[in-house]
């Protein structure tokens, strides 16, 4: 969803690896490479030999809920997919651009956070593992960890929520709920929650800029302003129906635990001081839901 955009931007200048061909779903790409990324030595030999400069790694098991039906029991040790190409996969990725002198991006997550004290800039340091955090959210911390200990050039660039116009491929955070208020179905939303949804276009720009200029180091890119689950779906909903809406209230501290879902970061949201510092677009959460809600007239 987020590594599309990209390619759509930046159309025939930048090669793909993974397991989806690109080009099958239209996008234009000069090569791809194809690559199960659960095999770290191939990863690591594929990211060295490219005859690319700069590596961008978007790739990585986001479907929160699956991922946590592999958190090891006790003191197992880690394995599972999630694990691999979370985990291990950045690693190798990181290794290989290294000893090969290429700059690399690692796109990763506001779920490396617990939730207990957001919204967090740069420089907080990233949750220790406990139940508070999601498996998904451990292994993309894990992610980081190896990219960072295997090349201090890398960029780290962490998202948090992200929703874009035009993408059928995957129902993103706006769209879901677009979909289950439409289906009769939207749950009560979380007043307690706090967020800071990313506009998709954003993490495009921001990616130009950091290969342009290849700076080392964690930038956030996010909207500039928090909001809640049921701020942003009443916004979003009461745009596409021309006339306020009022939808129904949730609260995430107040919920008993569902062991089928992950858990997720209830003070949470990233500051975005480095990226306005050098320049970045940051669209807030209400401006990106103006453009959506412009750039998709079938949702009227
Ligand atoms: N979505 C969110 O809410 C969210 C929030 C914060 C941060 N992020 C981060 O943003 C990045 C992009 O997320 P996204 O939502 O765009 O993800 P996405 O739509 O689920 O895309 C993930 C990509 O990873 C590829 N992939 C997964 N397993 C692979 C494997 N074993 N080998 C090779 N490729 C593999 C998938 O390939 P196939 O298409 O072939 O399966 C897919 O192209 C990720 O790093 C994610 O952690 C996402």
């Amino acid at each position: 969803m987020v590594g599309s955009h990209f390619i759509e931007i930046a159309a025939n200048r930048c090669a793909a690896a993974g397991i989806t061909d690109p080009r099958a779903t239209g996008l234009k790409v000069d090569r791809f490479d194809p690559i199960d990324l659960r095999d770290a030595a191939r990863t690591r030999e594929l990211t060295a030999r490219s005859p690319e400069t700069t590596i961008v790694n978007f790739a990585a098991m986001t479907d929160v809920d699956a991922v946590e039906q592999e958190r090891p029991v006790e003191s197992t040790a880690p394995s599972g997919s999630a694990w691999s190409v979370n985990a291990l996969a950045a690693g190798a990725i990181a290794e290989g651009a290294r000893s090969s002198g290429k700059y690399l991006v690692h796109v990763s997550t506001d779920f490396v956070f617990d939730g207990s004290e957001g919204p967090y800039d740069e420089s907080a340091p990233r949750a220790p593992f406990s139940e508070r955090l999601s498996w998904y959210g451990w292994t993309k911390s894990e992610g980081e960890r190896r990219v960072v200990a295997a090349d201090p050039t890398a960029a780290v660039l962490r998202i948090s929520y992200p929703f874009r116009a035009s993408f059928p491929g995957k129902v993103d955070f706006a769209r879901r709920i677009v979909r289950s208020y439409r289906g009769g179905t939207l749950p009560p939303l979380y007043v307690d929650q706090q967020i800071s949804p990313t506009w998709v276009p954003d993490v495009s720009a921001a990616l130009a800029g950091l290969l342009a200029r290849r700076p080392a180091g964690v930038v956030h890119v996010a909207s500039p302003g928090l909001t809640s689950p049921y701020e942003f779906a009443t916004e979003l909903i009461g745009r596409i129906e021309s006339r306020p809406v009022t939808l129904a209230r949730g609260s995430l501290a107040g919920s008993p635990r569902d062991p089928r879902r992950a858990p997720r970061p209830r003070l949470g949201g990233l500051s975005t001081g480095r990226a306005a510092s050098l320049g970045f677009p940051l669209t807030s959460w209400r401006e990106g839901i103006e453009s959506l809600v412009r750039a998709e007239e079938g949702f009227r």
